[in-house]
């Protein structure tokens, strides 16, 4: 579904990623897990090409990925980013109004009620606005605008960052759910029993290349490329 190839990227002179070549499958969710500063979020920052590509390939169902991050999502791409982004001054409605208008006609999937449906936290804060919810909710929020772009794949960074123990068990089984539901998921996250119980397959990026690749179970059972790249 997508495929990273020999990915080269980073932040002005500064090169991140050194030949990172990834692939993401439909149906199924990939985690990349990653010690801090290895190269996960540019790899995510790269790919909804907020980064410009210095060299390599990126294809999205065999073409080659659309240049500009608007571009990106139109095709069927929605990111969630480690710093959620949501509109403060703007009320949890009006947050998600703006995703349905702009993507809406990317396919009917996703309405207000559907999302409503899946966090009904929501639906009770329709009408506050973004600085008023709590971490949890601005998760909750970030996720579900990302819904109503209609995504055939999801990308999320770190969804638990941060947040208490109940509400990363609500995330978790609400992406589970959307995993049932056949959507196609990324996940970069730092909690390695949530993020591998959920993933079918793991990535490790180490130093902006990746260093291991196998299922969630493989990684589960190997301690050795815990210790050494996760430090779990
Ligand atoms: N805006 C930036 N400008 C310059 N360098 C950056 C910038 N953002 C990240 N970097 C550097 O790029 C490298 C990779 O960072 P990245 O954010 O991709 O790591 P990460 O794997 O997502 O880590 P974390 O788990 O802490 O989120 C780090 O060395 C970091 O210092
Ligand atoms: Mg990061």
């Amino acid at each position: 579904m997508l495929e990273l190839n020999a990915v080269e990227s980073g932040y002005g002179e500064t090169q991140v990623l050194h030949g990172l070549t990834l692939e993401a499958q439909t149906g199924r969710v990939l985690a990349i897990l990653g010690r801090n500063g290895a190269g996960k979020s540019t790899t995510l920052k790269t790919i909804m090409g907020l980064l410009p590509l210095k060299s390599g390939q990126i294809a999205f169902d065999g073409k080659p990925i659309a240049g500009r991050p608007f571009d990106i999502a139109k095709s069927g791409i929605a990111y969630v980013p480690e710093t959620r982004d949501i509109f403060p001054s703007l009320t949890v409605r009006e947050n998600l109004e703006i995703a349905a208008k702009r993507f809406g006609s990317n396919g009917a999937d996703w309405t207000m009620e559907r999302v409503v449906d899946l966090f009904p936290r929501l639906g009770e804060r329709m009408d506050n606005g973004g600085t008023q919810l709590s971490g949890g909710e601005q998760q909750m929020l970030a996720i579900a605008r990302a819904l109503l772009m209609n995504p055939r794949l999801l990308i999320l960074d770190e969804p638990t960052e941060g947040l208490a123990p109940i509400i990363v068990k609500l995330i978790h089984d609400k992406l589970q759910e959307l995993k049932e539901a056949g959507l196609s998921m990324i996940l970069v996250e730092q909690n390695f029993g949530f993020a591998t119980s959920l993933a079918d397959d793991v990535v490790v990026v180490g130093k902006g290349q990746i260093v291991w690749t196998g299922s969630s179970d493989d990684i589960r059972a190997d301690d050795t490329v815990q210790h050494t790249w996760l430090g779990v």
